[in-house]
């Protein structure tokens, strides 16, 4: 199949986690016999510094001309302590998923059984966890005007805003995720104390007799926060607003033992992006330590959600459980044997030609 990908490397170790994701992509070519096509080009803080603009508008282009987009990561130290920086990277993230659309991120959560050692809550209460969040991403506070300063410049306000219609069109993704899944979905929200809340509330409860065989309960932000480390297991697919999905999913990621492990996808009306979640890790960039495994797997749910590639992206899946077996991997996940960036990115690929090859 004839497909074209934007890719965006970013910025921080983006650029050499998303070469191991393109390695990797490059052998599920060769294996399965397919034909991609990449078109590079940047976003973040290296596309300021070469436009001055952090989604420049070649960027911008370049993305709805593909299929799919491969990103890496956005963010440099050089604008976090500079509260007068007039464009930050960070901007090019957000005018990106506003541009384009790109109005639910699904972020999936589930235990590793060969790292269940890394994560730092108990054994027996990671056992079965597999969630994903469908964070909203195009609304809420985020987004939402007025925003500024008074004129004395004495107070700040954000203004935190959602339609029904921003609230039902993620709802209905994840009502329809919960029906492929073990079918309960969770709202969180803050409806005790926020109007938009309970706009949420009433606005999803109104679509449940839509999805009879989906089981469907409320749970308030801060009692979701603790039950995410006490019996993350409960939760199947939760739904959320923009700000808490961003808290919740941070939390969320730590249980599997790395950040390096977690992909993500954004969708909405036309392409979809798909990202590591870790951010640009800028300690690292460079250094050859970072983990790829959240950028090729991010390829993976690429091929499956994109190009509807399910096998591909199985092949992909299953190459990262067994390098993780293996214990072939970078230092976040052994410090005592680390692994290049490079060399576990190569492996996943030889790993993902074998199990082809054996197949035929
Ligand atoms: C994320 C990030 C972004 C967000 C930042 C970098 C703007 O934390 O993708 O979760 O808050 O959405
Ligand atoms: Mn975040």
């Amino acid at each position: 199949m004839q497909k074209h990908i934007a890719v965006l490397p970013g910025d921080g170790i983006g650029p050499e986690v998303t070469e191991q994701a393109l390695e990797v992509l490059k052998a599920v070519e060769q294996a399965f016999g397919h034909q991609f096509s990449y078109t590079h080009a940047l976003v973040g803080a290296a596309a300021i510094d070469a436009t001055g603009n952090p989604f420049p508008p070649e960027t911008e282009q370049a993305c709805r001309e593909a299929d799919a987009i491969l990103f890496g990561a956005i963010g440099h130290p050089k604008y976090d302590n500079d509260p007068k920086a007039k464009v930050r990277p960070e901007q090019g993230l957000l005018a990106m998923r506003r541009k384009l659309g790109l109005f639910a991120n699904l972020r999936p959560v589930q235990s590793y059984p060969a790292l269940s050692d890394m994560s730092p809550l108990k054994n027996d209460r990671l056992e079965g966890v597999d969630l994903v969040v469908f964070r909203e991403l195009t609304g809420g506070i985020y987004f939402g005007e007025p925003r500024g300063r008074s004129e004395n410049g004495e107070s700040a306000f954000d203004t935190c805003l959602y339609s029904k219609a921003e609230i039902e069109r993620i709802a209905k993704l994840a009502f329809e995720a919960a029906q492929r899944r073990r079918k309960k979905l969770t709202l969180v929200d803050k409806a005790n104390v926020l109007a938009t809340s309970r706009l949420w509330r009433e606005t999803v409860k109104a679509m449940a007799p839509a999805y009879p065989d989906v089981t469907l309960d409320f749970m308030f932000v801060d009692n979701a926060a603790m039950k995410l480390i006490q019996q993350p297991a409960y939760f199947d697919v939760i739904v959320t607003e923009n700000m808490f999905g961003d808290i919740l999913t941070d939390e969320a990621s730590v249980i599997t033992g790395s950040l390096g492990m977690l992909p993500s996808a954004s969708v909405g009306d036309q392409v979809a992006l798909f990202e590591p979640i870790h951010g640009s890790y800028p300690e690292a960039a460079g250094q050859s330590r970072a983990n790829p495994m959240a950028a090729i797997l991010s390829a993976a749910m690429l091929l499956e959600y994109a190009f509807g590639m399910a096998e591909e992206s199985q092949a992909i899946n299953q190459a990262v459980e067994q390098v993780l077996a293996e214990g072939f991997l970078t230092e976040d996940l052994n410090r005592t044997n680390p692994q290049t960036t490079q060399a576990v990115g190569s492996r996943i690929a030889a790993l993902v030609k074998e199990s082809v090859a054996a197949k035929n």
